[in-house]
């Protein structure tokens, strides 16, 4: 890749928040992110946090700082111009830089004393060598109507069309408006990406923030986002809030700046994870950073004004950056709607937040990977992950009700049976079929259990579920009639033998995992429709199931179950099965003309090549990497949904396991 230049890499997903890599000019920053706002006027004062060391000890990769202050000051304005930014601020990551929006919009365009000229701001900022730098957009707050919003998003989009020729290497940010109107919010993310900006700030959400609007704001983030698209770089302007960030992040928001942390300070105000503090009103400090550590409250108070701002401003950054490390690690380990559910609690405002997301489960569940590393269930608001609407979807469409029930693997129930899977999930024998009863989704077949999210899932006890969790439990256990008792795994394997369940077993999850196509299931499609062609292969020191085999073709193998979220990976021979039979895009993956050649050689797809994706795809899916022609090329794993891999121009689409050329070893990955 050339060093100049801006570019977006999404490596990891979790929920429609996701790990990125962006570069700009040559410096690499890993979203989602916060940038300290850097007054420059302020990093004389005695003991001043300097950018130098927010980067080399606090790990801070880019910050943000505003153009119109440095040429207000006219010294400032000359060293900026004369030194450069990165060299005035001693800073060698990425440096953003603001307009003057802002401003004009806190003191009023008419003030004589913010006026900025709309090309002469974007001209600056490109002369003093900012990386990315904001044009003058039209700051719309909440309180303007319909018409001033759309008047207020005509004049950003003209000033972000005639800023575009005065951009030079500088990378333009063009802020999101729009106002509290939705369909606004849209078409202006879309007009930002149609203009073939790199990088994207959601603006005129500090009204939101400042009000505790938070629900409001979800609903905005999720329109402007839909109009960007999942490729774009999103920067939630002015949000530097410890609770909205992992809610933002979540919804697909990759940077944050925050003021806070300064302004705060000066205050003598404290941050912690959920809340601040008052330095006067503390008697100790619950936090292990470096300043925390040498100082205790008594030490702070003591210290002289400029000193004592710097110590809190210090602390309240290291807190903001162990916040964004907090989220960054939830997202790889899949975890980050543990972290939303616990910034619902910390107040009421937050709490409606995360009870909008319901309202935006279709959104989310298009950007939300398959399966995660665990999934618990902690309070009600569990219940509004997409995995649930998606798993209830799948099972409705997949599952045929006759395979929903298989009474001849059941005997007769005996005098004791012990539950076989645990907390408030029961596996439960009905009148003659038998189900794993599992509470938020009603009866689910037993044969699916061990699958995502059923495998992962963490929930209490029947007595201790949550009220609506509860209640839906109830239900399912009153739909299934009156002659339910608990389930024996031996109570199968006694009937039918382990091994003739288990093919069924298999069959299904096939079934459920690949869908069909045309009306033709994919166990179908692999086994023929009968499971005796199936030959398993188990783990010689578990007995779990490993692989699933073809007899019938010589013991091909054609799936591997993969032991951390039960769901198969596809092999070469599967994959060609699976492809041979189906068409119209079904798991495809189409990649451009002469491409697919490296991926048959075991290279992955990268996003630039792709040219279209069956829009069923969620990152962590199986798919088959073909070309206009629909040859198949490779088998691999998504690393993003269907959408973004279309999208992006940058990054890794398709983890490529297997090629036309090169099969590896068996393996389960
Ligand atoms: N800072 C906070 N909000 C905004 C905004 O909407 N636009 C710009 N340019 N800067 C901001
Ligand atoms: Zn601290």
């Amino acid at each position: 890749m050339s060093p100049e230049g801006c570019s977006f890499e999404i490596t990891h997903t979790d929920l429609a928040g996701r790990i990125g890599r962006l570069s700009v000019n040559g410096r690499t920053v890993t979203t989602p992110a916060l940038m300290p706002v850097v007054n420059p006027n302020l990093l004389s004062l005695p003991g001043a946090l300097t950018p130098a060391e927010m980067r080399s000890d606090m790990g801070f990769e880019m910050i943000i700082t505003n153009s119109y202050i440095i040429r207000k000051g006219k010294e400032l304005k000359d060293r900026a111009l004369s030194m450069g930014l990165h060299d005035l601020l001693d800073f060698d990551g990425v440096i953003m830089t603001d307009s003057g929006t802002f401003q004009s919009y806190v003191y009023g365009s008419g003030d004589r004393e913010v006026e900025v000229d709309p090309l002469e701001i974007v001209e600056f900022q490109r002369d003093i060598g900012s990386d990315i730098g904001t044009i003058l957009d039209r700051f719309t707050p909440p309180d303007v109507g319909y018409e001033d919003a759309l008047a207020y998003l005509n004049t950003t989009m003209e000033r972000a069309g005639a800023s575009v020729p005065h951009k030079g290497e500088m990378e333009l940010a063009i802020p999101v408006q729009g106002g509290v109107h939705m369909d606004l919010r849209t078409r202006s993310g879309a007009a930002v990406r149609e203009l073939g900006a790199a990088y994207a700030p959601i603006g005129g959400v500090v009204p939101l923030l400042e009000s505790y609007s938070y629900a409001r704001l979800v609903d905005v983030i999720v329109a402007a986002k839909k109009g960007l698209g999942p490729a774009m770089p999103a920067h939630l302007f002015g949000a530097g809030h410890p609770m909205v960030l992992p809610l933002a992040s979540a919804l697909g928001c990759d940077l944050f700046d925050s003021a806070s942390y300064a302004k705060f300070a000066a205050d003598g105000r404290y941050m912690t994870q959920d809340r601040t503090l008052h330095i006067e009103d503390m008697e100790e400090l619950p936090c292990p950073c470096p300043v925390c550590s040498r100082n205790d409250a008594k030490d702070l108070r003591s210290m002289s004004g400029s000193l004592r701002t710097a110590a809190i401003s210090r602390h309240n950054l290291w807190v903001l950056g162990s916040i964004m490390a907090s989220i960054r690690t939830a997202i790889r380990e899949g975890t980050l709607w543990e972290l939303v559910e616990r910034s619902g609690a910390t107040n009421p405002s937050m709490a409606s937040a995360v009870r909008k997301l319901s309202d935006h489960t279709d959104y989310i569940e298009r950007e939300a990977p398959r399966s995660t590393r665990r999934f618990m269930c902690v309070s009600d608001h569990s219940l509004d992950r997409p995995e649930f609407t998606r798993t209830a979807n799948d099972l409705a469409e997949r599952i045929p009700p006759a395979q929903k029930a298989f009474t001849h693997f059941i005997r007769e129930p005996g005098a004791s049976h012990r539950p076989h899977v645990e907390g408030s999930a029961r596996a439960v024998h009905v009148a003659g079929g038998a189900v794993a009863v599992i509470t938020p989704l009603g009866a689910i077949p037993y044969a699916v259990w061990e699958m995502y999210p059923f495998s992962q899932l963490v929930i209490s006890e029947v007595d201790s579920l949550p009220p609506a969790m509860r209640s839906l439990y109830d239900s399912a256990m009153s739909s299934l009639g009156p002659d339910v008792c608990d389930l024996d795994e031996a109570d199968i394997v006694n009937a039918a033998g382990r091994e003739e369940f288990d093919r069924f077993k298999a069959a299904l999850m096939t079934r459920m995992q690949f869908g069909s196509y045309e009306g033709r299931g994919a166990d179908d499609i692999l086994f023929g429709g009968s499971p005796d062609r199936i030959e398993l292969v188990r783990s010689r020191r578990t007995g779990k199931l490993r692989n699933v085999k073809l007899p019938s073709r010589g013991g091909e193998h054609v799936l591997s179950l993969r032991a951390q979220d039960g769901l198969f990976s596809l092999k070469w021979k599967g994959a060609q099965l699976l492809h041979a039979s189906t068409g119209g895009g079904y798991m495809r993956v189409i990649v451009e003309d002469g491409t697919g050649e490296f991926n048959a050689k075991g290279y992955n797809v990268f996003n630039k090549f792709v040219l279209d994706a069956d829009p069923g795809i969620r990152a962590g899916d199986e798919v088959l990497v073909v070309d206009r022609e629909d040859g198949l090329y490779a088998v691999g794993k998504a690393v993003v949904g269907a959408a973004a891999m279309i999208d992006a121009k940058a990054g890794i689409a398709v983890k490529v396991r297997e090629g036309r050329d090169k099969a590896l070893p068996d393996e389960a990955s």
